[in-house]
């Protein structure tokens, strides 16, 4: 069985110290337990120490994610931060691959397949994210773009706990635009994705791995996407601002 997962993608948003007041927030809305949901947030790289730190003092029931790495273990990479230093830090997830590092900056592919790897030899759980334009959708051609953005990201991957493999599906024109997919929108990618999990790392592996949708996520519309056979959480944006509609959407999946 999959436990669900609620993430929270802050994106380039909270200072530090009003990182560290979302946290504690999100851990007094949370103080009675997540049940079986795995809750993470991932706060933009400079607030993470803080929001470790909240984590640890209230014991709050949510792991840390950074939101990038790159897959050099150190060394002359400006600007960069190395998977070492997020174990350092305590943070136990990452996401890679998110539409806005595709889009605005270029990442490709085999660059989120390096930083899978990379991530997976220093036990930090990738948050892998995939998704089509609005173009794709248009044309009808969706699922065969997300099934070959899944063949790339994931090649030469060695998955020995699919727990510790997460695939976020995000179509791009329903990111940040309140535009939703419909929960069977999402079915029919997420349900694509993990036959070609199947095909690649065998089933018993795919039906381990936890495959969220994202883009315009909120409390009033995820126990709909929950439903679905093949969607086992969300990676929320925008509603994971707020401690209450965060806590909200993890009530949803309890
Ligand atoms: P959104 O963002 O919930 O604000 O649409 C989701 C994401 O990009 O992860």
């Amino acid at each position: 069985m999959r436990n669900r997962m609620i993430a929270g993608n802050w994106k380039m948003n909270k200072t530090y110290s009003e990182g560290v007041v979302l946290a504690q927030g999100l851990a007094r809305e949370l103080e009675g337990g997540t049940g079986s949901v795995d809750v993470v947030v991932a706060p933009p790289a400079v607030d993470l120490k803080g929001v470790a730190e909240v984590i640890e003092q209230e014991q709050a029931p949510f792991a840390l994610s950074a939101q990038n790495v790159y897959w050099e273990e150190s060394g002359a990479f400006t600007g960069e931060t190395a998977p070492g230093m997020l174990n350092a830090i305590g943070a136990t997830y990452c996401i890679i691959g998110h539409s806005e590092r595709r889009g605005y900056f270029g990442e490709t592919d085999e660059d989120i397949n390096r930083k899978a790897k990379a991530l997976m030899a220093h036990d930090i759980v990738p948050i892998s994210c995939c998704g089509e334009p609005l173009e794709v959708r248009e044309a009808g051609e969706h699922v065969a773009f997300v099934v070959d953005q899944i063949k790339k990201d994931t090649e030469g991957l060695e998955i020995e706990d699919p727990s510790k493999y997460v695939i976020a599906y995000e179509p791009i024109w329903a990111i940040g635009t309140g535009k939703t997919a419909t929960a069977d929108d999402a079915q029919e990618v997420c349900g694509a994705i993990r036959k070609t999990l199947a095909e690649i790392f065998g089933q018993e592996k795919a039906d381990g791995i936890r495959i969220l949708y994202g883009g315009s996520a909120k409390p009033e519309n995820v126990a709909g996407f929950l439903e679905k056979e093949d969607v086992d959480g969300a990676l929320v944006g925008g509603a994971s601002l707020k401690a209450d509609s965060f806590a909200a959407m993890v009530k949803a999946a309890m």
